[in-house]
């Protein structure tokens, strides 16, 4: 496949660019480094710097396909992602994740690519059914708690209208917490996301922070603590290629959630880091908004996709640890 990857500077969008190398694709990657590094873009892969709000920089790069000819597909990463930032900033939100979605699949239609991959969120669901124990399905209700998740449910509406207008073919794919580091150790998360567990668990296993807090321990659940969902990001890359895949063989549209489909509490997930690194945590009261279970229902990218999430919390753990280490002891924090 021929691939544009808006965002593949970033976290995700680099380690689907490691993915689609080695699987012998075409790349072009398409960022503006505003979260992103120039360094994570593997030597060799061409690298356009530039904003998708940006029409004719965005449709020249498309136009330009890459040195074969051109694109079959684009892949969209390039959004913010901070929660709390997008309640004091929802104007930003709005900005990058809608209007440069826009503006890009304007550049698709002026360019005739019809193809779309598109990384939505599980934000998107806002508090799971309860009907269902804490497990999402794609068909459920979607009521998003904050502007970040709204701004993802608009793009996925605005593509699904755009795709049915001009002919276009989606995957949209719901991620849920995304967690690890390339086995190559190349490619990593350098940015901490401090409302997240892992991340969070990293900084104070690192000692930058003293001691991580466990927001409530009187849920219903196993142990009292929220239960989540993680998956790999390898895993997650793979599932991209699929997906692109799928939809060119088969001319049509998919949306699925991607998540190990697999529910670990937080208390679970500190136990298994605690086997690997020492770090101090205490428990802390709940905070708004955090429901007790969200558990990826995956059996629609299993099904269609033909994927299956391969590694494990333990490797996700690991991964993330053995790479914040490696850029923390490089001399100016960059990956080598
Ligand atoms: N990381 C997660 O846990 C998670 C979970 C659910 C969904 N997602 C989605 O996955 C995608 C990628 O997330 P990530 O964690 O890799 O974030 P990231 O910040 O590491 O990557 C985003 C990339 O997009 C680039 N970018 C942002 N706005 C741009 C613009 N206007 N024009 C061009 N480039 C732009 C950034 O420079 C960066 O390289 C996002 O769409 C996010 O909503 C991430």
């Amino acid at each position: 496949m021929k691939v544009l990857v808006a965002g593949g500077a970033g976290y995700i969008g680099s380690h689907v660019v490691f993915e689609l190398i080695r699987d012998g694709h075409e790349v072009v990657v398409y960022d503006n480094l505003s979260t992103g590094r120039r360094s994570a873009v593997p030597e060799g892969v061409r690298f356009i710097e530039g904003d998708i709000r940006d029409l004719d920089a965005t449709t020249r790069a498309l136009a330009q396909g890459t040195s074969s000819g051109s694109f079959d597909v684009a892949l969209h990463f390039a959004a913010k992602l901070v929660v709390p930032e997008s309640v004091s900033n929802p104007l930003a939100y709005y900005h990058n994740n809608v209007e440069g979605l826009r503006t890009m699949l304007e550049a698709m239609v002026k360019t005739n690519v019809r193809t779309i991959v598109f990384s939505s969120t599980a934000a998107v669901y806002g508090e799971p059914d309860k009907s269902h124990n804490g497990e999402c399905l794609e068909g459920d209700l979607t009521v998003p708690i904050n502007p970040y998740g709204e701004t993802k449910l608009a793009a996925e509406k605005m593509i699904q209208w755009v795709a049915q207008a001009h002919d276009m073919n989606y995957c949209i794919l719901r991620y849920f917490n995304v967690a690890g580091a390339d086995a190559s150790l190349r490619i990593g998360l350098d940015k901490d996301q401090l409302t997240h567990l892992i991340p969070l668990i990293m900084q104070t296993a690192l000692g930058l922070r003293e001691k991580l807090q466990i927001y409530g321990n009187d849920y219903d659940t196993i142990d009292g603590t929220c239960v989540r969902d993680y998956i790999h990001v390898s895993d997650l890359a793979r599932a991209h290629i699929l997906g692109a895949k799928y939809i060119l063989d088969n001319d049509r549209s998919v949306l699925c959630n991607l998540g190990s489909g697999q529910g670990f509490s937080v208390k679970q997930v500190v136990d298994a880091a605690l086997k690997m690194f020492e770090f101090a945590y205490e428990y802390a009261p709940r905070r708004d908004g955090d429901p007790a279970k969200l558990i990826a229902n995956n059996q629609r990218a299993q099904e269609l996709l033909g994927w299956q999430p391969q590694l494990s919390l333990e490797q996700m753990l690991s991964s993330d640890f053995a790479y914040r280490q490696k850029i923390s002891t490089s001399s100016h924090g960059e990956p080598a």
